[in-house]
């Protein structure tokens, strides 16, 4: 039986304010919050701390996607409150086992951002060597609007990662409809942005999302019955 994935809001705002009503009103029923990258660049850190004062008891993640100066900028995110930050795929492996060290002298989470990443495996091989073992996993929002769809080669790609020993949060125009075609796969993480924030009940949105995630994931796989 596989674990069910965690489902993550992601609140790409560029005003903090309304992305605070947001967290408000949806934390409830997610898993984690994440402060979005935009969000991030309009609002700075303190859309970290300040999101962690509304919402004490949630796993909030930085999506800094952080290009270099990886240790400082891992110490900004966890001294604001965040438990999780992002690297982008591109940073060299210095950035990374930067951010890495301070994540783990924090007990906290360090997770490679795939974006624009072509040479998956390459890094991958790389990045397991020094110990990273998390991934995210994105069909970017300019990628989708190109016309990128989910493929089995997607799939592929993340079950290869996850056989290499990653835990992997899966994101990009996911929505209810798309949850059956991930649930064969022992993903870590589920994130959602647009899906629920856009929906005209936000919160029921994020409610029947973790739901069916939970009756998806519940579903043994047949080698598993075998
Ligand atoms: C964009 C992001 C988004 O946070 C991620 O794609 C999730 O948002 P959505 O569900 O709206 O696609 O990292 O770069």
């Amino acid at each position: 039986m596989k674990d069910t994935p965690l489902l993550q809001l992601a609140l790409d705002y560029i005003s903090l304010p309304k992305a605070l009503v947001m967290a408000a009103t949806v934390a409830p029923e997610v898993d984690i919050i994440e402060i979005g990258t935009p969000l991030c660049k309009a609002a700075g850190i303190q859309a970290v701390s300040a999101m962690r004062e509304i919402c004490p008891d949630k796993l909030i993640l930085a999506d800094l996607k952080t290009p270099d100066v990886g240790g400082l900028e891992a110490t900004m995110a966890f001294d604001a409150g965040a438990d999780m930050m992002t690297v982008i795929g591109g940073a060299t492996l210095a950035t990374v086992s930067q951010a890495l060290a301070v994540a783990r002298q924090r007990g906290k989470e360090m997770l490679m951002e795939l974006t624009g990443v072509r040479d998956i495996f390459e890094r991958a091989v790389e990045w397991r060597k020094i110990g990273v073992d998390r991934i995210v996993y994105h069909r970017e929002w300019d990628a989708q609007d190109a016309g990128r769809v989910w493929t089995q080669a997607d799939k592929d790609t993340i079950r290869k990662l996850i056989d290499m020993g990653f835990k992997l949060t899966v994101t990009g125009g996911l929505t209810m409809e798309l949850l059956p075609f991930f649930a064969d796969l022992p993903v870590s993480v589920l994130i959602c942005g647009r899906g629920i924030r856009e929906a005209t009940d936000p919160r029921s949105a994020a409610r029947q999302m973790r739901e069916a995630i939970a009756r998806l994931w519940s579903v043994p796989q047949t080698e598993e019955v075998a």
